[in-house]
């Protein structure tokens, strides 16, 4: 199946908690992972959950290679991870602007945390364990929220810098370099 498409906050399925994958390297298991992948790239994301496309599973894809969009984003590494874990490293967080599929247009600026760990599974049931920082670490946190039903404007310390991408980067406030994910 081609790109699928991406529900809008507001569908329950974005506001639950998904399921964990149980069966691994499956027919069907592939072919939601290509759907997703398609999506994502139809869409111009940087990620995507799979509660996006209205499978409730736990299940995520991300990553971003040389896009000319954003050319002073370091490389996020092309991952698909099932059942993932995230572990903070220290107590360190940092504000950035995000965006998200099932938030068309809609930019918000979110605390994550700077450093973590995440562990999983990929598409075999291999496991997957790495260290991430900055932009990568954000991708993989604003993606596991969904998995847990949350969207990033819940993450939102002050939402007065919460609005419209043409109007936030209009106002100077750099709100336009923000990814969609
Ligand atoms: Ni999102």
């Amino acid at each position: 199946m081609p790109a699928r498409p991406v529900l809008r906050s507001g569908h329950p399925t974005l506001s639950r908690p998904a399921k964990a994958v149980a069966e691994f390297n499956t027919p069907q298991l592939h072919a939601l992972i290509q759907d997703m992948l398609d999506t994502m790239v139809a869409e111009n994301g940087v990620g995507l959950a799979a509660p996006q496309i209205g499978e409730p599973l736990r299940l995520i894809v991300f990553g971003m290679q040389d896009n000319p969009r954003y050319p002073d984003r370091e490389p996020v590494p092309a991952t698909v991870l099932i059942n993932p874990r995230i572990t903070p490293l220290g107590d360190e967080q940092e504000g950035g602007w995000e965006g998200c599929l099932s938030l068309p247009e809609l930019r918000g600026w979110v605390p994550r945390h700077t450093h973590i760990v995440y562990t999983g599974f990929d598409a075999e049931g291999r496991p997957v364990e790495r260290e991430a920082s900055g932009f990568h670490a954000r991708v993989v946190q604003h993606e596991c929220d969904h998995l847990d039903g949350i969207l990033f404007p819940q993450r939102m310390p002050d939402m007065r810098r919460f609005g419209y991408q043409a109007e936030l980067a209009a106002a100077a406030d750099n709100g336009a370099e923000a990814v969609e994910a």
